[in-house]
């Protein structure tokens, strides 16, 4: 069997504790011929981060699996602080840095997918808010990431605030979201010179009221980030309940594919537990790779930034590489 990204960090990092006894991925061949001549040279720490660095970067530039059809995918869980943001900015710029094209739709009015993505999101900057209740097209309120050009961001202002009792006495309340993304799919293949995005992520509101609904309601896909913590699991039901409410009566191509464990610290026993909890309750939607709790994650926003850039050497920054390849390699075996 090849090695994966969870196998090479565990012989190359201090990721091991995570993904120990992690199942591994087949796909990952490039990745084993870059480690096993180099795995004997990382033998200090900063050999180590650096060696890290340069696979998170993507120097060598690979390039992972394009999905055939963009990607829509929501990243949902009413549980406020679980990671959901951090999720959607990591593994949005992961997946950018290996060659795939990024939107990233920010509906949380706090803004804060845009603040680690570099987007000024001032009132008055126009925003997904002009989308959903001006009419607005989303190209004319998309901005480009600066890290990459691959990555682009529709911010949130604190206008969004009052949108979700704005959008109550709307016509097609549920429906101004998707519709905007059709309007922006379609736009983008009727022009030649334009490419189409291979993934849109888009980051919801600790809450289910309009604004997750209209997410849930453009998206094929749910991402549930889940937090190694307490009380991990209370709420998920109601959460679950929604996306089949949804399913059986907006958007019938919905489904939750995706599970990921967020927050862990290897010190305790109880992340150990909510994560074999997790993984019984939820199979394999889990992702293998789980994101450690580190603070290089947490102060990457501070510098308008996602870790993958502000510390690509650390645990964090692995653990989001980690997640976003097997996201990228798993939806391209869905669709074969
Ligand atoms: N792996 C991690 N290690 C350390 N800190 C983390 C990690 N992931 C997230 N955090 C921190 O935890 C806090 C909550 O994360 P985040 O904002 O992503 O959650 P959220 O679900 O989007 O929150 P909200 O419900 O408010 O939108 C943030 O301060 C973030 O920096
Ligand atoms: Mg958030």
């Amino acid at each position: 069997m090849t090695e994966s990204y969870a196998d090479r960090e565990s012989t190359a990092g201090d990721v091991s504790r995570e993904t120990r006894g992690a199942p591994t991925t087949p796909d990952s061949v490039d990745v084993s011929r870059e480690t096993a001549a180099t795995d004997h040279a990382y033998d200090t720490p900063i050999a180590r981060e650096a060696a890290q660095a340069v696979h998170v970067l993507n120097v060598r530039q690979e390039q992972w699996p394009k999905p055939l059809h963009p990607r829509i995918l929501t990243v949902a869980n009413q549980k406020g602080g679980v990671g959901k943001t951090t999720s959607t900015v990591n593994i949005a710029a992961a997946l950018a840095l290996h060659g795939l094209r990024v939107l990233v739709i920010d509906l949380d009015p706090q803004g804060n997918a845009s603040t680690a993505l570099g987007i000024e999101h001032g009132v008055g900057t126009p925003s997904v808010y002009d989308v959903l209740l001006g009419g607005r097209p989303l190209r004319e309120v998309t901005s480009q990431a600066e890290f990459t050009p691959l990555l682009s961001c529709v911010p949130a202002t604190l206008d969004l605030a009052g949108a979700d009792i704005e959008l109550t006495s709307q016509v097609a309340r549920e429906y101004r979201l998707q519709r905007a993304v059709n309007e922006y799919l379609e736009e983008i293949a009727g022009n030649p010179e334009t490419v189409p995005p291979d993934y849109i992520l888009i980051d919801c509101p600790p809450s289910l009221g309009l604004l997750t609904l209209n997410a849930l309601v453009a998206a094929r896909e749910v991402l549930i980030p889940i937090q190694c913590e307490y009380y991990a699991l209370e709420g998920l039901a109601q959460l679950l309940n929604t996306v089949e409410l949804v399913k059986s009566h907006l958007n019938p191509q919905l489904a939750v594919s995706t599970v990921l464990l967020t927050m862990y610290d290897s010190r305790t026993k109880l992340a150990d537990q909510v994560a074999a909890e997790v993984r019984d309750h939820f199979g394999n939607l889990v992702l293998t790779p789980v994101i450690p709790r580190n603070v290089r994650v947490s102060e990457a926003p501070g510098f308008g930034q996602t870790v993958m850039t502000y510390d690509a050497g650390s645990r964090g920054a692995i653990g989001y590489l980690q997640a976003a390849h097997e996201i990228a390699v798993n939806g391209n075996r869905q669709e074969h």
